[in-house]
């Protein structure tokens, strides 16, 4: 399975950890950047991976800024994008089951590396339960068609 990854300046260390731990995994990780610590914007490498997500060149993606909120934002920007911040395993777990979350975000200045990994386990492990959450899912995906 291909990941797409992006991040911001204050995510460059825990992007490449994360990096790391998702190939050691054995996935094939597509990193959109940035590659050094000068400050960037984060809806930029928001809207480079859910694109890639959006697209199909990735079947999934992990975006990283300080909080997550504002990467996430802008990735939801992109139709078909559902991203979800997640600061713990459970709603990384559950954003797939239950939302069919198609990019995971988080703070790299909320959580530190080993959590990050958790979560980021959580969220590959699970998959979409459908059923009575595709109707749910078919919702969000009208009020995109509605805009
Ligand atoms: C950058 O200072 C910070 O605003 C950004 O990383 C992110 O937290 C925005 O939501």
């Amino acid at each position: 399975m291909k990941i797409a990854i992006g991040a911001d300046h204050t995510a460059i260390e825990l992007k490449e950890t994360i990096k790391q731990h998702l190939t050691q995994r054995g996935y094939d990780v597509v990193d959109y950047g940035p590659n050094n610590a000068q400050s960037v914007d984060y809806p930029h490498y928001g809207e480079v991976v859910a694109r890639a997500v959006a697209g199909g060149d990735c079947q999934l993606g992990v975006l990283i800024c300080g909080t997550g909120i504002g990467i996430s934002l802008a990735a939801n920007k992109v139709p078909g994008i559902r991203a979800a911040v997640c600061s713990e395993p459970y709603s990384a777990k559950m954003s797939r089951l239950h939302n069919d979350a198609n990019i995971l975000a988080f703070g790299a200045r909320v959580v530190g590396s080993e959590l990050a990994k958790m979560i980021v386990d959580e969220f590959l492990n699970a998959e979409f339960e459908g059923g009575r959450h595709q109707g749910r899912v078919d919702m969000i995906c009208d009020i995109e068609r509605r805009r």
